[in-house]
């Protein structure tokens, strides 16, 4: 993997980020750095014989997912989880002694660079961490810092220490803005409404262009919202729509920003997302054009109604009592700029992925899965 990417000399011109702003966000009782030179020598070994997959965003959901998924599968990979909270090594998985929770601040130089070091030899790299939408809106500097800064210091790293390695990024369906036709297909353009589309967008096009320099094997997926996302109520625009069926389900009330049943999302459930993760994991470069390294991950469009009939089906019919659509202007525009379906022929057809089966699949995997 990315093999074909080692055909240069790394430029020497890279830019210098231990004097940037950055350089200030270290997090004081962030991590315990570990050098490869200080390292036991039977750990160095034991790391050796693994793939090292690093993970970043490892206390929010898809992280976590990703690892969970990778620790069941085989014990061929070794996962480094790190994130600003604190990562937990996934339970009930096959290999848990595979994952090495590492916690501290991505922005800072000093903790990425300790950070790969400790992950090495790295297989790949999956960069999740960042700041959600309604968070981003409401904070330009943290998007600003986080969703495209850090990831910046991370990739300029990383095409350092370790060229050609592939970098997986997760971006979003919100670098889309409207107009947009019923379907969006590989040729609309996006034209982002929100600061969290716009971040997203300006480190796609970074990242695609250390892609086509040969620097970085990188591959980046837009994700469709992900329901139903287990937990709390997050910073997210479309927290919502897991939170219709999440809230009622536990018992507590869920507001819906929107007051029209007939508005349609693109969503997918976490299962079909760690799958399609694996996927790309093993995606033959030379499937995607070199300055061309964005994959939409397939989704469903599903309605609001749509969501609720799953609901009193899965759930009972008195869940719906909880559920309360109260419109909220700021949160109906983010949303509504969002694209409500896709046309899926690349990714279903050239490169393999796989979907839901529709609103009822999705509230039923996730109804299920509470009894376990
Ligand atoms: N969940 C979705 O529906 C969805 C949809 C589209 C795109 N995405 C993208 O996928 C990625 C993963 O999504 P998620 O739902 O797991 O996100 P999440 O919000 O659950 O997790 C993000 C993590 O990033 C961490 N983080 C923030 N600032 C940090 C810093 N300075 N240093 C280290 N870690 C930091 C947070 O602590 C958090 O645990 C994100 O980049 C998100 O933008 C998610």
């Amino acid at each position: 993997m990315g093999s074909n990417l080692h055909d240069g000399p790394v430029a020497s011109h890279q830019p210098k980020m231990e004097n940037s702003p950055l350089h200030n966000h270290l997090h004081p009782t962030s991590h315990k750095a570990i050098s490869p030179h200080t390292a036991s020598k039977g750990s160095e070994n034991s790391k050796m014989a693994k793939k090292n997959i690093l993970i970043t965003g490892g206390a929010g959901l898809v992280g976590p997912l990703l690892a969970s998924r990778l620790l069941n599968d085989s014990d061929e990979y070794h996962v480094f989880l790190t994130d600003l909270a604190d990562p937990i090594v996934p339970q009930n998985v096959a290999y848990p002694q595979n994952c090495t929770p590492i916690k501290g601040d991505i922005t800072s130089p000093s903790f990425v660079s300790d950070l790969i070091n400790q992950a090495q030899p790295l297989h790949a790299v999956f960069l999740f961490h960042g700041i959600m939408s309604a968070g981003s809106e409401a904070n330009y500097d943290l998007s600003l810092s986080v969703n495209v800064d850090s990831v910046r210091l991370i990739t300029s790293t990383l095409r350092q220490t370790n060229p050609g390695v592939r970098v997986i990024y997760s971006s979003s369906q919100a670098v889309y803005g409207q107009p947009l036709p019923g379907k969006v297909t590989d040729e609309v353009l996006p034209t982002p409404e929100s600061t969290y589309g716009a971040h997203k967008l300006l480190t796609e096009t970074y990242l695609t262009e250390m892609h086509r320099k040969k620097f970085l094997d990188v591959i980046i997926v837009r994700f469709p919202t992900i329901s139903v996302r287990p937990g709390k109520p997050t910073q997210a625009a479309s927290s919502w729509l897991s939170g219709i069926i999440r809230e009622p389900m536990a018992g507590q009330e869920c507001v819906v920003p929107i007051e029209d049943r007939r508005f349609k999302s693109f969503l997918s459930s976490p299962k079909t997302i760690a799958e399609n993760l694996v996927r790309v994991l093993s995606l033959e470069s030379t499937k995607l054009p070199s300055h061309r390294r964005v994959v939409q991950f397939p989704g469903v469009s599903v309605s609001v109604q749509e969501l609720l009939d799953a609901l009193a089906k899965y759930g009972g019919r008195e869940k719906l009592d909880l559920v309360k659509e109260v419109s909220d202007e700021e949160q109906e525009r983010i949303v509504r700029s969002w694209p409500q379906d896709f046309d899926l022929s690349t990714p279903l057809g050239k490169l393999g992925l796989v979907v839901d089966a529709g609103a009822e699949d999705i509230v039923r995997e996730y109804v299920e899965g509470l009894g376990k």
